[in-house]
């Protein structure tokens, strides 16, 4: 577990993040809220490329847009000279919105609809990531009807086994995403792609799965890839000028552990790719990193209001917050583990207490962390779970019709507004129905909240 570098217990025992105390930010834009560290956003995006850059002279670093893609985050990114890996249109356009260049945009999913790839092709995004067979067809008719030639990569299965939580792993033998490299069937895409007039194959992709900790599985993974490349370069003539073997960087999100050794991966990758294209006569082509996780994790943490308590004698204490699994799934969907600490008050000398921190939603599995250990609390502290920066906000629902939280950006004193908490309106906003009916509905609120009930 890791905070924001810029995380600090002042004088008066209340925590601050980007110069900012954690008491003031939750009077001024309310809890549930999502912080963002400025600094620990650029230096993690900075350390990664770097690293990259030090270990293979020819690499880039995009973006993964699912962990959490706000185009205000996006913005600084973008001045990190880091680009984006989306999977839906939602995310190409979030990424135009943010200024990024289409050009360094990758376009990938296992399912991308036709009016999705005519946006992507439209958008002019740089490389797309053909998963399946359909999306040769759909892609070959985008381009064509569009007058335009577009350059893809082939998403490979390499049925490379990872030892990481089942719903996270990509690459395994049984997986919906890539082609097969063991059957043909990746073989004959790759050919099907070089008769095709208006696709143009450039390169391998391969994300064997997320929360990785081993640096030699990358390796085995751009092995795979390499040898398959050889084997297209013997039928086709293919050279690749690209290969991308995913993200998945692991970082310690529970309450123990460490981040995974990036520099150790880094050079796994480089070694890899040096060897292969030894191997096969290949000149070094780009290699590409899709790490999410690994740069926006870290960077946000989120604040919580603590309410009720109950003691279930010989069973645990319930601590609950004004959050849980609408804004965070993770606990529920992956069994993620994270560790909270006070932020209103300094609980150094206090006696602590294990206690289980739930959420607020209508479900038994809506705990946030199991066996916290904390001071005694009181309803109205302040609880600060670190590593919260991706996968939440990018998962989060309006389960039990409610607003999703609000987010901000500290950076050097001050606290920017990214992401206004959604109103009761904003829950509707989508919804058809009478409209009379709704005004009748909404006016004994509005009055009341002018004080005239
Ligand atoms: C194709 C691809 N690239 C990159 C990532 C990012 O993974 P992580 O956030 O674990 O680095 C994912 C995650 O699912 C992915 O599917």
């Amino acid at each position: 577990m890791s905070w924001p570098e810029t995380t600090r217990r002042v004088a008066d025992g209340s925590l601050e993040f980007g110069g900012v105390s954690a008491v003031d930010l939750a009077r001024e834009f309310g809890t549930p809220l999502y912080v963002f560290d400025e600094s620990t956003l650029r230096s993690r995006a900075r350390w990664i490329r770097d690293a990259f850059l030090h270990a293979y002279e020819r690499s880039r670093l995009v973006y993964a847009g699912k962990a959490y893609l706000s185009p205000a985050l996006m913005r600084i990114l973008v001045e990190e000279r880091i680009g984006l890996d989306v999977v839906s249109g939602g995310e190409i356009y979030a990424g135009l919105r943010a200024e990024v260049d289409p050009r360094q945009m990758i376009f990938h999913g296992n399912n991308k609809s036709r009016a999705e790839l005519e946006e992507a092709v439209a958008a002019g995004v740089g490389l797309i990531a053909i998963d399946n067979d359909l999306e040769i067809t759909l892609l070959e008719n985008a381009a064509r009807d569009s007058g335009r030639t577009v350059d893809v990569v082939l998403r490979l299965n390499p049925g490379v086994e990872v030892h990481t939580h089942h719903k996270m792993r990509t690459g395994a033998t049984d997986s919906k995403f890539g082609f097969p490299v063991w059957d043909g069937q990746a073989e004959e895409a790759a050919a099907r792609i070089c008769r095709s007039t208006h696709l143009h194959l450039v390169g391998y992709h391969a994300h064997v799965g997320s929360q990785i900790f081993d640096p030699t599985l990358v390796a085995q993974t751009i092995g795979v890839i390499m040898e398959f490349a050889g084997q297209v370069h013997v039928r086709s003539g293919v050279i690749p000028a690209v290969v991308i073997p995913g993200g998945g960087f692991g970082i310690a999100d529970d309450a123990s552990g460490a981040d995974v050794d990036i520099g150790a991966w880094a050079k796994a990758a480089a070694n890899a790719i040096e060897r292969g294209c030894l191997t096969h006569g290949f000149p070094l082509p780009i290699l590409v990193v899709e790490p999410g996780r690994a740069i926006i994790g870290p960077s946000g943490l989120t604040l919580y209001s603590v309410g009720s308590q109950k003691m279930v004698p010989t069973v645990r204490t319930y601590v609950s917050v004004d959050g849980g699994m609408a804004d965070n799934i993770r606990p529920a969907l992956y069994g993620a583990r994270y560790a909270a600490t006070l932020a209103n008050r300094d609980p150094a000398g206090e006696p602590l207490q294990t206690v289980t921190i739930a959420g607020k939603y209508c479900e038994s599995g809506d705990v946030l962390i199991d066996d916290a250990l904390l001071p005694g609390l009181e309803a109205g502290d302040l609880l600060a779970v670190p590593m919260t920066g991706a996968y939440c906000l990018a998962m989060a629902s309006n389960y039990n019709l409610s607003p999703r939280p609000a987010v901000v950006i500290v950076a050097g004193g001050a606290a920017r507004l990214i992401r206004r908490r959604e109103t009761y309106a904003d829950l509707l906003s989508s919804d058809v129905f009478d409209s009379a009916a709704s005004a009748e509905f909404d006016q004994p609120r509005l009055s009341a909240q002018k004080g005239s009930l």
